[in-house]
């Protein structure tokens, strides 16, 4: 039995490696125990009930949905507004439901007619446990929940935490940061309406983090949109968090019989950030992707947004698309221009209608060259968002977030849509349905390229809904569009990667993680992408970026991006002819290997800050192929050019044959792995590429 009730109220979950204990006491749902099992009968609660004008128990008590109400000074799950102004919750646990892998914990407050459900779905193999809550109003009157976090989450022991998240910007995503939380709350939130590009929605702390070692508990929000993680540290030493919604401007009216579900978040325990990152790319691609493309390997694609930027035509696409197919790309999409008056980024979002200048005879000429080449077509679109110099504004200026008494920011020229208008939700489903329906497209680049302002709303009753069913609007016309063509891709972007997170991830098929294609920073926002996220929905261009600022060769372009969903972004007219052939050898090369690294065990072995040189591996499931990355950092010191490459996660027992453009060797893997190969790189900014058969 995975999920047993032992004692009265004392539930007990078990994962493949990790025990999961609650008590529903009289006082509250008390979090127990999280990590290796102990035996069941074992665990009890002790209700503390020191309750004094200094300490209140509330706010030292391990707890799994704690309401706002009664004692409480610290972060909260939950807070309601009762209509007759009671904001004080009081819930008292009423019953429990358990099936085969879900326990569902039923509380209620009576007084109001409020119950909540709190969610433990059990996902055994892969080791983890998805929470969320369901808030359902069974009074009479309406109930207004001003926060509704997801989950509590308790880390055990009374020791100092490091917390593991990032300091991303636009361009720069993903660099991960160590802090330790001493005392105080740390928090992690987005108030932009997506999730951004600043942190990581997620909980990741450990005592001591590393690599390979030691307890990593993770906690990974299933949501974009705005969020809010407070981790705390208590006075009696313990570390905990509120993960979920952000309550900044949050409100949501739950209307007499109805309910309201908050997002996951999925939890864990890892042995090492490593390891996290391999549970959480396996569980990504069984469990959160969407079914379609979930277990199928993405194509190398070439996408035209840094060769020509907005100024795209049939001849100039059709000329990219000739070279694109014969370097071996299978997928050509057009991003940024093809449209209305779209010339710069100041005009034309909102008017779907193909640029008959750039396009005289629409798309199908276009598309029908691209797929005489053997590729497939895709293209950009920006769907929740419009230009004031657009006709769709002129018509409709109502159908963006606006306060009539306020003037609007615009930011890249451009207004949100007001997406929880069913019109602007219809239209938005309706240029997108006519666009797939009428044209051989079997790609789409959803783009998103500005925060929230000015978030006023006519429609909504209670107007600060928005946040939250705009991101549901987004959700609902993708799988509307899944449904309606099925064989459509569907990437997600947001000015880079701010939308990056499982929320996206459980519509949208891929991401598009930064608009830095800069190779050597690109490892850097690469390896942070990769602590939580599935690296075959990394789409990573090779393109021209800084070529003659900070020269890098193509091998080393390639060798960066090869270690996620290889694209090309170059200006393929502009290629030398040795530049064409190493695109070929290495789209080639990627086609053997791209199983491997797309559905593989990810390795990050060495890095720039501590070793100056990156080593990442990718091994597949059965150990029979493997490929490794070696990229050397910038600055030249002579100390740097010793490397000792420990290759990790092969079977020890076996004989391997290691190939790369410079080296043949063939060893078993208890030698590669133990003693590994010594090497000289001369040069600052090599690259090597191991490939690893196993005989
Ligand atoms: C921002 C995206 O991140 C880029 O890849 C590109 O699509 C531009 N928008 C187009 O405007």
């Amino acid at each position: 039995m995975k999920i047993t009730e032992t004692k009265n109220g004392i539930f007990v979950l078990e994962t493949k490696n990790y025990q999961y204990v609650i008590g529903a006491g009289e006082l509250g749902i008390y979090h127990l125990h999280w990590g290796t099992p102990c035996p069941r009968e074992d665990f009890e609660i002790n209700e503390l009930e020191e309750q004094n004008s200094n300490h209140s128990s509330l706010d030292f008590t391990p707890t799994e949905y704690a309401p706002y109400g009664g004692t409480i000074y610290r972060e909260y799950a939950l807070k309601c507004l009762f209509e007759d102004g009671c904001r004080d919750t009081v819930l008292k646990y009423k019953n429990s439901k358990i099936t085969e892998n879900t326990l569902e914990l039923i509380l209620n407050d009576d007084k109001y007619g409020l119950s909540v459900s709190l969610i433990y779905r059990l996902f055994e193999e892969n080791d983890i446990i998805e929470r969320y809550a369901v808030i359902r109003n069974q009074s009479k009157s309406k109930i207004i929940l001003e926060k509704a976090a997801s989950a509590e989450i308790n880390l055990p022991g009374q020791r100092t935490y490091t917390v593991i998240n990032s300091n991303g910007s636009w361009g720069g995503e993903f660099r991960k940061t160590e802090q330790k939380l001493e005392t105080g709350t740390l928090s992690f939130e987005s108030r932009k309406g997506t999730t951004g590009h600043n942190h990581l929605p997620a909980l990741i702390a450990a005592e001591k983090p590393d690599e390979e070692y030691g307890e990593v508990y993770f906690a990974v929000l299933e949501w974009d949109g705005n969020y809010k993680i407070s981790a705390e540290r208590d006075f009696t030493g313990r570390t905990s968090a509120v993960i979920g919604l952000n309550d900044f401007d949050f409100s949501q009216t739950i209307e007499c019989g109805k309910e309201f579900r908050t997002p996951s978040v999925f939890c864990g325990i890892a042995q090492g950030l490593g390891n996290m990152s391999r549970m959480m790319n396996r569980f990504a691609v069984s469990h959160i992707l969407p079914k379609r493309f979930a277990n199928e390997t993405l194509p190398v694609l070439y996408n035209s947004w840094e060769a020509t930027e907005f100024n795209v035509s049939e001849k100039g696409q059709l000329e990219l698309a000739k070279t694109a197919a014969e370097i071996g790309c299978e997928l050509f999409v057009m991003d940024d221009g093809w449209f209305s008056t779209r010339l710069s980024d100041n005009a034309g979002l909102g008017d779907w209608e193909v640029n008959r200048d750039k396009f005289p005879n629409g798309l199908k000429p276009l598309i029908d060259g691209v797929n005489a080449l053997g590729m497939d077509f895709g293209i950009w679109v920006e769907p929740e968002m419009v230009n004031p110099r657009s006709e769709l504004y002129e018509k409709h200026p109502d159908w963006t977030y606006n306060y009539e008494t306020r003037t609007p920011s615009l930011l890249r020229h451009q207004l949100v849509l007001n997406m929880t208008k069913p019109e602007v939700k219809e239209y938005v489903f309706g240029f997108l349905d006519k666009l797939l329906s009428e044209n051989n497209i079997k790609y789409i680049k959803w783009d998103m390229n500005r925060p929230f302002s000015e978030t006023g709303t006519d429609n909504l009753e209670n107007g600060k809904e928005l946040w939250y069913r705009h991101s549901q609007a987004i959700y609902s016309i993708v799988d509307q569009l899944k449904e309606k063509h099925p064989d459509v891709q569907f990437e997600a972007c947001a000015s880079g990667g701010a939308r990056t997170d499982l929320g996206s991830l459980s519509h949208f098929d891929m991401v598009w993680p930064s608009d830095n294609t800069d190779p050597v920073d690109r490892l850097d926002i690469q390896q942070g992408y990769s602590l939580l996220y599935p690296i075959k929905c990394m789409r990573a261009w090779v393109t021209d970026t800084n070529k003659t600022a900070r020269p890098v060769s193509m091998a080393f372009r390639f060798a960066v991006s090869m270690q996620g969903s290889l694209s090309v972004g170059s200006d393929l007219t502009k290629l030398s002819k040795e530049e064409i052939e190493d695109c070929k050898k290495y789209i080639a090369l990627y086609k053997k290997i791209r199983r491997t690294v797309q559905f593989g065990d990810l390795y990050r072995i060495m890095n720039y800050a501590e070793d100056k040189i990156y080593f990442n591996g990718y091994v597949n499931e059965d150990r029979s192929q493997a490929v490794y990355f070696a990229c050397t950092g910038a600055n030249s010191f002579f100390g740097n050019r010793f490397v000792n490459l420990k290759f990790k996660g092969l079977d020890e027992n076996a004989v391997y044959t290691v190939k790369s453009e410079f080296r043949n060797y063939r060893k078993s893997g208890a030698y590669l792995m133990n003693k590994g190969i010594d090497i000289i790189y001369y040069k600052p900014l090599e690259s090597e590429i191991f490939l690893l058969e196993k005989e």
